[in-house]
């Protein structure tokens, strides 16, 4: 009946779910459109037609499993009172951590969204919400900008605040991740896209730790709301992130996948990891590289990603001959 669900709630299921990670975005023609029409990237983000009509686009194209709603991972310092602009990357003002307060309301155009979409999508297809790590989040918080050299030596010389901030931070995303299941969401994702930038104690202190708080606090709530993790590019670190009490994790393309096979197949659903170049390159290199995935996961313990973001310059017909390969 709805694939994804399924498979993340350990019941298998036939067909193997595929979604992709920025399967909404600039790659699509339409989404450009869309985009051109609006002002700055946020207000994009905080208008509840425009985001729940570019989370529909690419399932109007493609046959996915799941809708991941349209949003970004920094609303969460924007509705923690913190200035989020976006200028070629994000650009955020400085930080005055005491003066920090995550206020829901400023979400609720992300919460009127995930309802509206979720109103339109077949049982077939999941509605994903998701949030951004502490970790990942404060590496923009604290350097106006993603700036891992400057949250880093922040860290060190000031570890009381750091350690603050994480907790503030744990708090926040909780929340906004409650929030997003009361409105319509019915799968979660973490990500802590930069936690590959972490020396092993601090990944355990500041990347593990953290999120597998934030799991347990979201699970009080919602106990059976499925949650699938992405610590990209942690290496053989992925093992620790078996016992934090996720339903899956989301493998990034770095990792060898007999090295998959042997470590973290059998313990856990596991999602990815496509290389998005390959997808982008497309051809037989694609159609090889989705066979040896498919050969190493199995059925109904995998969900079809990618290893990171669809890049802006991927041609849509790629695409769709990926899911075809998938579906075969
Ligand atoms: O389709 C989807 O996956 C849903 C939407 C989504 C966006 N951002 C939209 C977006 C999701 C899940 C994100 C997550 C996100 N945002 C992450 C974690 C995933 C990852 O890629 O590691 C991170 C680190 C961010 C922060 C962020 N947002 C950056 C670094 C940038 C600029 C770089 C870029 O890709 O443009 C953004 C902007 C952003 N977020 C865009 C989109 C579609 C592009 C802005 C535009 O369209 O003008």
């Amino acid at each position: 009946m709805n694939p994804l669900l399924s498979v993340l709630t350990g019941e298998g299921n036939s067909q193997r779910p595929v979604w992709l990670m920025r399967q909404a975005g600039r790659y699509l023609p339409e989404y450009r459109d869309l985009r051109a029409k609006t002002g700055s990237f946020m207000e994009f983000c905080l208008n509840p037609d425009l985001a729940a009509e570019a989370t529909l686009q690419p399932l109007r194209r493609f046959s996915l499993d799941g809708a991941i709603i349209f949003s970004d991972i920094l609303v969460i310092p924007y509705a923690m009172g913190q200035e989020v602009g976006f200028n070629e990357g994000p650009v955020l003002g400085p930080l005055d951590r005491e003066k920090l307060f995550f206020q829901k309301e400023r979400l609720a155009p992300v919460y009127e969204a995930l309802t509206k979409v979720s109103r339109q999508l077949p049982v077939s297809v999941s509605l994903i919400g998701f949030a951004g790590a502490p970790w990942t989040l404060a590496s923009y918080m604290l350097g106006e900008g993603r700036d891992i050299a400057r949250a880093k030596a922040y860290a060190v010389h000031h570890p009381r605040d750091f350690s603050a901030l994480l907790e503030q931070l744990i708090e926040a995303i909780s929340l906004h991740l409650i929030e997003q299941v009361k409105a319509g969401a019915q799968v979660l994702q973490i990500f802590d896209s930069w936690a590959g930038a972490l020396a092993y104690e601090d990944l355990m202190d500041w990347s593990k730790e953290p999120i597998r708080k934030i799991i347990a606090q979201v699970k009080q709530v919602f106990p059976k709301i499925p949650i699938i993790v992405f610590p990209r590019e942690v290496g053989a670190a992925y093992r620790q992130y078996l016992s934090i009490g996720a339903d899956a994790l989301s493998l990034d393309y770095a990792l060898p996948l007999s090295w998959i096979k042997e470590h973290l197949a059998p313990h856990s659903i596991l999602q990815g990891n496509l290389d998005p170049r390959i997808l982008q390159k497309g051809g037989s290199a694609l159609e090889q590289a989705v066979r040896h995935i498919k050969r190493t996961f199995s059925l109904g313990r995998h969900v079809f990603n990618l290893g990171h973001g669809i890049l802006p310059t991927t041609p849509p017909e790629h695409v769709a001959q990926m899911i075809e390969w998938i579906r075969e």
